[in-house]
């Protein structure tokens, strides 16, 4: 009999038609999401599943899907799955780090420039008529900060972290980083979180949310961030304190924000954040372009197949379950 795979969402690109060829796949047509619950219902008498960063894969959906093999996420993150539930089972978990590196990165400074130079704020101005002769041009007409010549702190020297780096070494920016392992990288100052916190006119935000992640960027935390700093998070949204970080903003302690992502998603509309001119928002789009979804499902499916064919999955979140 044929193995059974379902995949959650339609994928980019055709690398789908590769994986039938091994399995009978069922896909999630939508609208929309799959529901949790839906998502259980599908999935009885599978052997593997191909998900996305917006189903939650934990403890009790894994106990109720005893045929279950492997998940394959199409995501670099996975805290949406209980990886040790997987890990208890010997189930191998796939994720797609590498190919998303560069493009958010871009997000990262896209919302960093956009928050430091006012840009959304500019631009709703204009559309709304608000550029009249009485309100134009002068010397201190939406001005912000420099983006050029500041320090950048990059919280989480990974990847990400490090291409974000990059970019800052184009705009004459000085580099401090923080890793929970130390990390020595050439061009870039490693420093405890406090020094970071302290020294940086520019935070990003670039480490997993894991259980020691989760709520790093707390009030007291933020009451260390230099004056005016800016606060970039294209990481995970339930790394920052929210709540915390509206209030620094609104007082203007910081001076702005770039949002990718929200403790919960979709975001609530009474989200504080929301409310407040300093913050340029985005819906979880940090690796949002054509080319690094396709590759993103590309490296979803290809570790499906592996796992199909009995082979180690070319990226495994958990590969102690080959041991
Ligand atoms: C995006 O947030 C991802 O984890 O791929
Ligand atoms: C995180 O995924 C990183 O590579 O920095």
């Amino acid at each position: 009999m044929n193995k059974k795979v379902f995949v959650t969402h339609q994928l980019p690109g055709d690398r789908i038609h590769e994986l039938s060829r091994f399995c009978d796949v069922n896909v999630w047509m939508g609208p929309g999401l799959i529901s949790a619950a839906n998502l259980r219902e599908e999935l009885s008498g599978c052997d593997g599943l191909v998900c996305m960063l917006t189903d939650r894969i934990d403890r009790d959906l894994v106990a109720a899907l005893p045929e279950l093999t492997f998940v394959s996420s199409m995501s670099v993150g996975v805290d949406h799955v209980d990886v040790a539930a997987l890990s208890a089972r010997g189930m191998p978990l796939g994720h797609t780090p590498g190919v998303l590196v560069e493009t958010t990165a871009d997000t990262a400074f896209a919302l960093m420039l956009a928050a430091a130079r006012r840009v959304v704020e500019a631009d709703q101005f204009v559309r709304r008529g608000n550029w009249t002769p009485e309100n134009a041009w002068a010397p201190d007409f939406f001005t912000g900060k420099d983006v050029s010549g500041g320090t950048l702190g990059i919280v989480g020297l990974g990847e990400i972290g490090q291409a974000v780096a990059r970019r800052a070494a184009g705009f004459g920016m000085e580099v401090l980083a923080w890793n929970r392992t130390r990390r020595e990288v050439p061009g870039i100052e490693s420093v405890s979180l406090d020094e970071l916190l302290l020294r940086s006119d520019f935070v990003s935000l670039h480490v997993a949310l894991t259980d020691d992640t989760r709520g790093l960027l707390d009030a007291e935390r933020i009451a260390l961030m230099k004056p005016g700093a800016v606060l970039v998070n294209t990481a995970r949204g339930g790394i920052v304190d929210e709540e915390a970080l509206a209030s620094a903003l609104a007082s203007g302690r910081l001076s702005a924000a770039g949002i990718d992502v929200f403790e919960q998603e979709p975001v609530a509309a009474d989200n504080p954040l929301l409310s407040l001119p300093n913050v340029v928002v985005a819906p979880h789009i940090g690796s949002a372009t054509f080319i690094t979804r396709a590759k993103m499902a590309d490296l979803a499916v290809d570790n499906a197949i592996a796992a199909l064919k009995g082979q180690e999955m070319p990226h495994c979140v958990n590969p102690e379950v080959y041991s």
